[in-house]
């Protein structure tokens, strides 16, 4: 089933992820669930899997719940250890009994233990996000989730969540992150998950699909066979640590996503790809 070359397979935690993922968000519905498109979704996602997409990115947030059930059909009949499904807590959920009841429903969506669970947004109270990551381990101990992990942190906020764990440790962080907006390269929290081994999951990396539409894209992946979509993927997950999940809800664009995988931009044209946009 796996076909991504070995350089693509990135860490998180102690399992291998294809370097591009799935997103989610609005398959199944944004605020309430959608169930208009549920089969052809499926469909979309199943095939995601079979060409070796094996990280998929979800939420409770997401159609209020009806992505991870979409997600949980979409795996079922798939060999459960290749894949690596992400889920998060949303804040109104946070603190340690509800963080633990939210991510017991979240499985049980997905009909299904998560890989990884992370605190989806900071929230405001520190102590609530505290709590909420001692469940998190708990959880961990319980079997329910597999990793604990955050996002939309900043370095500050990381560090000082890394520092409240007291028997695992935070293994990912995500966050927006685009050729566009590559705000973390320039506040230095890239950098700094690199040396602590922390995978960066990066979200809304092709920008909405405005970033598959870039002409200057597209004559740099001229060069290469590739299209301004992959170009803009690749210049993500060529660092070691980064992976990218863009959403796509149609099979031919989650094969062009698939193809920003096995290659990669030379160092030049990852920075004329940065002039680009
Ligand atoms: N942690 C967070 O707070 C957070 C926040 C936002 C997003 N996320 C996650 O990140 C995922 C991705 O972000 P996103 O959905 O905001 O934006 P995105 O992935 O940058 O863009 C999605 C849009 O791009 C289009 N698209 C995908 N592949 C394409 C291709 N090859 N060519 C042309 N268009 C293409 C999709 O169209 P089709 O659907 O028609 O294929 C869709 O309209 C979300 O789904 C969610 O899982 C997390």
């Amino acid at each position: 089933m796996f076909l991504v070359p070995l350089r693509d397979l990135k860490v998180i935690g102690d399992d291998r992820v294809s370097a591009v993922g799935m997103g989610t968000w609005g398959l199944g519905g944004y605020e309430r669930p959608d169930r208009s498109r549920d089969g052809e979704i499926v469909d979309v996602l199943r095939h995601g899997i079979k060409i070796g997409l094996n990280l998929i990115d979800t939420a409770e947030f997401y159609g209020a719940g009806h992505s991870e059930e979409l997600v949980g059909r979409a795996i079922s009949e798939f060999d459960r250890e290749e894949l690596f499904i992400v889920s998060k807590v949303w804040p109104t959920h946070f603190g340690y009994r509800s963080a633990k009841k939210a991510a017991r429903a979240s499985a049980r969506r997905l009909g299904t233990y998560v890989d990884l669970y992370l605190l989806h947004w900071p929230g405001t109270h520190w102590r609530e996000i505290e709590e909420t990551l001692h469940a998190l381990e708990d959880l961990v101990d319980e079997g329910i989730i597999r990793y604990v992990g955050v996002s939309n942190f900043d370095t500050g906020l990381l560090r000082r969540s890394q520092e409240a764990m007291r028997r695992h440790e935070i293994v990912a962080n995500e966050v927006k992150y685009s050729l566009r907006d590559r705000w973390p390269e320039d506040s230095g929290l890239l950098d700094y998950m690199k040396r602590e081994n922390i995978a960066l999951i990066a979200y809304t990396p092709l920008e909405k699909g405005s970033l598959a539409r870039n002409p200057c894209l597209s004559e740099i992946g001229g060069r290469y066979g590739r299209t301004s979509a992959q170009v803009a993927l690749n210049y993500m997950i060529w660092e070691d640590n980064v992976v990218a999940i863009p959403k796509a809800g149609r099979k031919e664009h989650v094969e062009e996503n698939a193809g920003a995988m096995g290659w990669r931009l030379s160092y030049e044209d990852r920075e004329k790809a940065r002039r680009c946009v």
